[in-house]
Formats: C-alpha cells, structure tokens, sequence
C-alpha cells in the first residue's frame, strides 16, 4: 500500500479536485504545493502530510485531541494493550476488502495512527495494493501518525463537516472511536465500499470510570449509528471484541489520559493512578461494518 496521491483529494474551500502536477516528476512533484483548478494552495509538509483545514477553521471552537491525549494513546498501543482492537478493525478491513487487486482505504479520526499501521501490515500480508489515507482534526495526531507510517497519507482535516476527498474513491473506511458524518460518508464511499466502525461497548472500561471517576457512555450507540447510516448503508459484519487488560500504574494513567474522560478528572486523579502498582480493566468494542448501496 502507498500515501494517496493528491488527484484523489478535494479543495477544502472550494470542492474542486486537486490537479496533477504538470511537468514535475518524482520527489519533486511530491513536494510541489497542491492546487485545485480554482488555485487554492495548500504545502505539503515534509513528512507528506497536508493541511486542508480551510482558513478560519479553528474559530470554530470544533477541536481534535490534544497532544497529551495523543502522546498517551501512542504509548498505550506501544505496550500493545489495544492491540486486539486493531486486530479486530483489520480483520473486518480484510473482509470488506474489494476483490479487485487494488483498494483506496481510508481512516476517518486516525488519531495517531496505530490501527491504520496493524490494517496496513495485514492487507500487505494479503498482497493486497492500493493506496491509504488517514485523516484527523488534531495536527498533533497528523504528526505523529506521519512520522511513523510511510504507507499512508495524512491529512489534517475535519470529517464530520466534510470529507476532503472526491466523490466515490474509497473502497474501505474506518471509523474507530471517531465521528461521522453519514452524508459525507456515502459521497466519498463507492457503491459497494464498505465503512468499519469500532465503536464502546456498554460496559467498555466500566471499572475505570466506577474507580477513578469519568463520564458514562450511552447505550444505544449501535442503534443510533445503524440509523443514521440507514438510508445508504446495509449492515454486512457485525462482532465483539472483549478484552481483559492488566495495567501497570503508567498505563492507567495514559488510559485516563487519553479518553475523553481526563477532562473531567484532575491532575491529582491522574496521579493516584499512576501510584498503583496494578488495575484491571476491560475493552468492550463492537466493530460494525456497513455497505454502500
Ligand atoms: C477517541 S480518538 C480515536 C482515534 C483513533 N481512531 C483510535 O481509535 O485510536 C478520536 C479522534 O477523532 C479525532 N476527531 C475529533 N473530531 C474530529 C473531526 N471533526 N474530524 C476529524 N477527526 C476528528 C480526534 O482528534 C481524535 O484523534
Ligand atoms: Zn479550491
């Protein structure tokens, strides 16, 4: 799998395609700006990523993660106690896969990037070719992600106003733990491409928040996503992903870190968890793919 080229990609200000580059070849042309047909511009930093937030974005007051959450999140996947969540994500991604021999694959909230990394090593265990893209809000997150993983593009962006790229390009989408935008999901999806979702259980780290604190989940995330989807989408997979995880005082505390569940707890909290020499919790996803009409 290779970093999507920009002919795939949409202007964030005015929708048009971003063109070729004419004459360029190489590591120059992979370097040159990239410009719609209406000439908006937008650099690609050195390690490929760009940013297609249109001016003014960030007034707004919609914002990503912050880069404690996300430097905790890197490191909780780095001591590998998501990895069966990744692998679950990867083993719906395999299963949704189109059967041509290439695939456009794209993952909508990549935070850090870790998942796309594990769906990445097994669509190349499968010989699988195409093209990868992982999108995010936080710039941080587009950084990190970019720096690790040379066989995607990242692009800092905002998926749930709308998706930066052309309609119906992508074969496969992942949604894990990340918003939505049904509408923008069924313009950029291909007839017949797939979206997986992973999405919190009720239940999933219940013990972290009845111990430390934090924010409860509602439970009827699966109904109101099916809905939502409805009108375009048809549910085609559906499993669970359960885990029992055993944690050392740092990873609980990078667990409290990087859920949205550190903004309501101190840095006190955040301290006494860190102190404990060992917490048990559970990871309960469902991982949900729904397809194109
Ligand atoms: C809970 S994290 C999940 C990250 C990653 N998918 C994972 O499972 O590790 C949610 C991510 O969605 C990103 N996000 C939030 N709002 C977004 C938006 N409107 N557009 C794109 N990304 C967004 C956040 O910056 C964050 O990285
Ligand atoms: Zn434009």
């Amino acid at each position: 799998m290779h970093a999507a080229p920009r002919t795939v990609f949409s202007c964030p200000v005015c929708h048009a395609a971003f063109l070729d580059v004419d004459g360029a070849a190489g590591a120059a042309a992979d370097k040159a700006p990239w410009r719609c047909l209406n000439k908006h511009s937008f650099d690609v930093a050195r390690d490929g990523s760009v940013h297609l937030l249109p001016a003014g974005h960030g007034h707004a007051g919609i914002v990503g993660d912050t880069a404690v959450m996300l430097n905790a999140r890197r490191r909780f996947f780095d001591a590998g106690h998501y990895r069966p969540l990744s692998d679950a994500i990867a083993a719906a991604v395999v299963v949704a896969r189109p059967t041509t021999p290439s695939c456009t694959l794209v993952d909508l909230g990549c935070g850090e990037g870790s998942h796309l990394s594990v769906v990445l090593d097994a669509l190349q265990a499968r010989h699988v070719d195409g093209i990868a893209i992982g999108i995010d809000l936080a710039k941080e997150a587009v950084k990190l992600a970019a720096k690790n993983e040379r066989r995607a593009r990242f692009i800092t962006g905002d998926t749930r106003t709308r998706i930066a790229l052309n309609d119906g390009v992508v074969d496969v989408a992942i949604v894990a733990f990340a918003p939505r935008k049904a509408s923008e999901l069924a313009r950029v999806l291909r007839p017949g491409g797939s979206v997986t979702f992973a999405l919190p259980l009720p239940g999933h780290l219940a013990e972290l928040v009845q111990t430390w604190g934090g924010i409860g989940l509602a439970d009827d995330k699966r109904d109101r996503l099916v809905n939502d989807l409805n009108a375009d989408f048809a549910v085609t997979n559906e499993g669970l992903v359960e885990h029992t995880m055993v944690l050392d005082g740092n990873a609980t505390a990078d667990l409290l870190l990087m859920t949205p569940h550190a903004r309501h707890l101190g840095d006190e909290t955040i301290a006494r968890a860190r102190a404990t020499s060992s917490f048990t919790t559970a990871m309960r996803a469902l991982i949900l793919t729904m397809t194109r009409r």
